[in-house]
């Protein structure tokens, strides 16, 4: 793959089922209340990679389950990730999304907390609607970490001292999480053995992770258009990710203190000092190092996966995840 290949290339095995769980989606979302309609849709139709389902959906495929209750479990996946997106948009100030205005830039940050919570509960209701106990309990479980996660997150936010264990358990609850509950899910409604449960599951997070550090690594590589997100937000904000754990670990007294300073207040106006710290110390070839091995691993945990063309998409995506640049 290239690093220009789309998502959906890879997806073309599941393109039916993927828009099944649009549709899905697009009729889950109804509410009374206007504006919940309105904001929701705003963040729904803005886009998005739809990954999360996507993964769900092709280990489904792989593990050979023909239940229409992985629709609807698709789009909970989806719709726990867009709530989680409209609260990290208010808590990180962000204003573009999806190559638009974030829904807090447009309606406000009270709208859209609550309009995340209308999509939380929302996504309750459909997953207590497959009536399996394992799922509500997988699900039950990931909500719960990816809330401790956003919240370990701001602990550490502006903080200097944050090294790389606390920074890699920050993104595991936050982000690895939901892709292993998705890719876990898709076993449980395969009833697959445990050890397969445990091998996609582990895919899932691993994945996950890969994912994370790509974004991370794209903050500071990326570019704004191209990832439809503003590049920067994290030096902005004073999030300690790695390319800067990096230079703290291995930069000249001046970068580290540069780049102390600039997570302890945030803030961009040091951009170019501290991008030139990062190339310096190698800090983004590190970080992209990190995402290739669970990128790697991932694919290995899934090696004894029968053949088929739903594998080697979930493989497929192990080289996505770290070539992406959207
Ligand atoms: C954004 O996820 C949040 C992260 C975990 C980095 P995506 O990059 O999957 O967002 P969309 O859904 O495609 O917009
Ligand atoms: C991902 O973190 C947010 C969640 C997993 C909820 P980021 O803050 O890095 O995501 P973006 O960059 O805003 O999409
Ligand atoms: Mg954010
Ligand atoms: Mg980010």
């Amino acid at each position: 793959m290239t690093a220009s290949t789309s998502p959906q290339n890879v997806l073309a095995a599941i393109a039916d089922d993927m828009r099944a769980v649009d549709q899905l989606i697009r009729h889950r979302l109804a509410s009374e209340v206007v504006l919940i309609n309105q904001i929701s849709e705003y963040i729904i139709n803005s886009g998005g990679k739809r990954l999360r389902p996507a993964l769900l959906l092709l280990v489904a495929g792989a593990l050979g389950v023909s239940s229409p209750h992985r629709f609807e479990l698709a789009a909970v996946i989806e719709f726990i990730h867009t709530s989680t997106l409209l609260h990290d948009d208010v808590v990180d100030e962000s204003d573009l999304r999806r190559g638009k205005q974030t829904a807090n830039a447009l309606f406000g940050n009270a709208a859209s907390v609550l309009v995340g919570d209308f999509l939380y509960s929302r996504s309750f209701e459909m997953m207590v609607s497959v009536d399996n106990m394992r799922v509500m309990q997988i699900l039950a479980r990931a909500t719960n970490v990816i809330a401790e996660g956003e919240v370990l997150q701001l602990l550490n936010m502006h903080d200097p001292d944050v090294d790389e264990a606390r920074y890699l358990q920050v993104i595991q609850y936050k982000t690895a999480t939901l892709f292993e509950a998705a890719t876990q899910l898709a076993a449980v409604l395969a009833n697959a053995d445990a050890q397969t449960e445990a091998a996609v599951r582990e895919y899932g997070g691993r994945l996950g992770t890969a994912f994370q550090l790509m974004d991370d690594w794209l903050d500071y590589a990326g570019d704004t258009d191209a990832m439809g997100k503003n590049a920067g937000d994290d030096l902005r904000e004073g999030k300690p990710t790695l390319p800067l754990i990096h230079v703290l670990q291995h930069g000249t007294d001046e970068e580290r203190a540069l780049v102390r300073e600039a997570i302890e207040n945030g803030g961009t106006d040091k951009f170019e000092p501290i991008l030139a710290a990062i190339t310096r110390t190698g800090a983004l070839d590190y970080t992209l190092a990190r995402a290739k091995e669970e990128a790697d691993a991932a694919a290995q945990t899934i090696s004894a996966l029968p053949s088929s063309q739903y594998k080697n998409s979930l493989l497929e995506l192990c080289s996505y995840s770290i070539a992406r640049r959207t």
